[in-house]
């Protein structure tokens, strides 16, 4: 649709400015907290919290202490969180066996906030980069990320997720196949009603460097993920990757990282018209504090401007670290 322009002085564009009513009444989008899914990082222990000295302001959990904070997102009025382990290398295998153990760290944390947080929505992720030695995603053989055997292993982690309770599977692996096959064994296993938000285009980034510190990754990763993580040169690959992921019955997708890929953002929502999330991932939260704590820029203004940002390129809800500051601004 092309804008239609009076020519001046009858059209006179800034009069739509002039007040805050009036900017009010011809304002296109809104930043509600109903948009905002928080990753919260999961650790063992009991009573501990620990600042992830790369994300200021973020830390690490035990389980009692997860639960205190979903209670305050819910009570923020946050609909959803997503739910990262934090595992040393101590925790972490050659055949990712805590990715499917009902008493890994998201598990227990899964069944002890339905349980004292039932209104709140649990996001999950699966991956196998947080119990993996090596730190990737997926199984490596002879120095290859090999795709049909590490989806199997997802398989068993999403089933494990939702036998413990989860609401929204999180597949951000970039193994091919792996939606339908989690959506045929989450059906097979009566879980008709565990949806799945597919990470379907999301990118190889430097941007990701703080959350590997969050979950303990930095130290096990070996080589890149460039294999599987898009390229990020590309965008047409970006939309057969969702058209793929929605054929195979993802319920959403997700574009990550969030403010650098706004035109894949833009460009998902207008061709399918689906549910679409993006992720102001570890590194996007980072620079931001770390001008607002430098004194460079306004961080409050910045951070509501960057999540608009994401509802003006289509996006449905933004998975950011943010969002307990930003709830609390919006509530103000
Ligand atoms: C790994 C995963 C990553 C993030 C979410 N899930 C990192 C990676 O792919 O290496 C990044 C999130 C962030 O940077 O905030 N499965």
């Amino acid at each position: 649709m092309k804008p239609t322009v009076a020519s001046f002085p009858a059209a006179r564009l800034r009069r739509a400015r002039q007040s805050p009513a009036v900017r009010g009444l011809v304002r296109e989008n809104t930043l509600s907290v109903e948009d905002l899914i928080w990753p919260i990082f999961v650790r063992s222990g009991d009573g501990v919290e620990e600042p992830v000295s790369s994300m200021p302001g973020v830390m690490r959990r035990s389980v009692d202490k997860t639960v205190e904070a979903a209670r305050e997102a819910a009570d923020l009025g946050i609909p959803a969180i997503c739910l990262f382990p934090y595992t040393g290398l101590d925790e972490r295998t050659a055949d990712c066996a805590g990715a499917w153990n009902p008493e890994n760290h998201t598990n227990r944390a899964i069944r002890a906030i339905k349980s004292a947080v039932p209104e709140i929505a649990i996001m999950t992720d699966v991956a196998l980069d947080t119990y993996n030695i090596n730190g990737h995603d997926g199984f490596v053989v002879n120095g290859e990320i090999v795709n049909d055997q590490t989806v199997e292993a997802l398989v068993k982690m999403a089933v494990a997720q939702a036998e413990a309770g989860a609401d929204i599977i999180g597949p951000s692996d970039m193994m091919d196949g792996r939606i339908g096959a989690i959506r045929s064994a989450l059906e097979h296993g009566g879980h008709h009603n565990v949806m799945i938000l597919s990470y379907a285009a999301k990118y190889a980034s430097a941007f990701y460097g703080p959350f590997r510190d969050a979950v303990g990754a930095s130290a096990a990763l070996i080589g890149d993920k460039k294999t599987y993580q898009m390229d990020p040169a590309n965008s047409n690959e970006a939309l057969r990757l969702i058209e793929r992921d929605l054929t195979e019955g993802a319920d959403m997708v997700m574009v990550k990282p969030g403010l650098p890929y706004l035109d894949i953002c833009q460009r998902v929502k207008e061709t399918f018209g689906a549910p679409t999330f993006a992720y102001q991932v570890s590194g996007e939260y980072a620079m931001i504090r770390a001008a607002q704590h430098n004194g460079w820029i306004d961080g409050d203004r910045v951070m509501l401007e960057s999540l608009m940002a994401f509802k003006r390129a289509g996006c449905d809800g933004i998975l950011t670290y943010f969002a307990p500051d930003v709830a609390r601004m919006l509530n103000r």
